[in-house]
């Protein structure tokens, strides 16, 4: 059985009726970048979210770890309406969902320390009160995210890119939280680097059973990395269901065209510009790289294909 088939299982989040509305620059007609979206996501579920640059991927992420306000709809973690928190309750409540961004540097402060960025989550949840019990807890994550301790003192600037976006990933997790959303945590990185950076937030979700809402352009991550996917396109998800059903049997038709390749995922490369016969762009080494001891795996953090049969609308 795998979780998929957990009906009776209680939700670790349930996102209900959700909708953003940006007003539109100039004189043109508001933006619907998320469009009356619901899902649900088990405990460990890993929602690899996909769909064409500008289908509402990032504002969805965004309102689920409730950084951007809902015009519509609720956001239900571990039974906590976040969509009901303001000010001091958000804050602390904030311990438990985080988000990793896709610009390591463009996310960390180039003024403060490593230390200071990494234990920020703990100050302002005041989690941790004791300067010195958060600087042991810094430093058992800089182990954590395979960062030499010495980095403590360090500024990002003094960081490679990798380097940088273990850092966020240290910052994401420090306060122990439930539900991370990975907005791109790998595009801005190089080949080799996002492959490892890969792997660590696979060892990371297992062995701190986190639930992930991974956002990326690349269907073959998604793949390796997701049980379940979801498939956005114009600020609503067309299908979401397990990651072998989405990528084996699409049932709707913006699927089919997003994994022939007709349309294009990358960021700034408009729609239908890659011939069908394109390969997608990858983010992971195939072959034997690919297949070396504790490397990401096809189904990633579910052993056998998942049994459900897709999910036509959202759940
Ligand atoms: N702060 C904002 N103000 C105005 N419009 C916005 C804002 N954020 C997003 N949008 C618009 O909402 C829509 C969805 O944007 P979003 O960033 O969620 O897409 P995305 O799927 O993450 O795209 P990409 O793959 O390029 O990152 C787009 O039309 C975008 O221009
Ligand atoms: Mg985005």
């Amino acid at each position: 059985m795998t979780r998929e088939t957990g009906a009776q299982d209680m939700p670790i989040l349930r996102a209900e009726h959700l909708s953003k509305t940006f007003a539109a620059q100039g004189r043109g007609s508001a933006v619907y970048a998320v469009n009356d979206v619901s899902l649900t996501l088990q405990h460990g579920d890993t929602l690899g979210l996909v769909g064409e640059s500008g289908s509402g991927k990032s504002t969805l992420g965004r309102l689920l770890a409730r950084l951007v306000e809902p015009d519509e709809g609720t956001v239900v973690l571990d039974g906590e309406d976040l969509t009901a928190l303001r000010g001091r309750r958000l804050r602390r409540a904030r311990s438990k969902f985080q988000v990793v961004f896709q610009e390591p540097y463009a996310s960390l402060d180039p003024r403060m320390t490593i230390l200071q960025i990494i234990e920020e989550p703990l100050v302002a949840t005041k989690l941790v009160r004791s300067a010195k019990e958060r600087r042991e807890r810094v430093l058992a994550m800089l182990d954590e995210v395979g960062l030499p301790r010495e980095f403590l003192t360090r500024k990002p600037g003094a960081l490679s890119g990798g380097q940088q976006q273990r850092v966020g990933i240290a910052r994401a997790l420090i306060s122990e939280p439930t539900f991370v959303v990975l907005d791109e945590p790998t595009s801005s990185l190089d080949q080799t680097v996002r492959a490892s950076i890969l792997q660590l937030l696979v060892h990371l979700q297992r062995t701190k059973s986190l639930t992930f809402v991974f956002i990326s352009h690349d269907i073959h991550t998604v793949r390796r990395l997701c049980n379940r996917t979801a498939v956005m396109h114009l600020g609503s998800i067309v299908e979401i269901g397990p990651t072998e059903n989405v990528m084996q049997r699409p049932q709707h038709p913006y699927t089919r065209s997003l994994l022939s390749a007709e349309l294009s995922l990358t960021p700034g490369v408009p729609t239908r510009d890659l011939a069908p016969a394109d390969p997608l762009p990858t983010d992971l080494p195939t072959g034997a790289a690919a297949d070396a001891p504790g490397s990401v795996r096809p189904g990633g953090l579910e052993s056998g294909a998942p049994e459900l049969a897709v999910e036509r609308n959202n759940r």
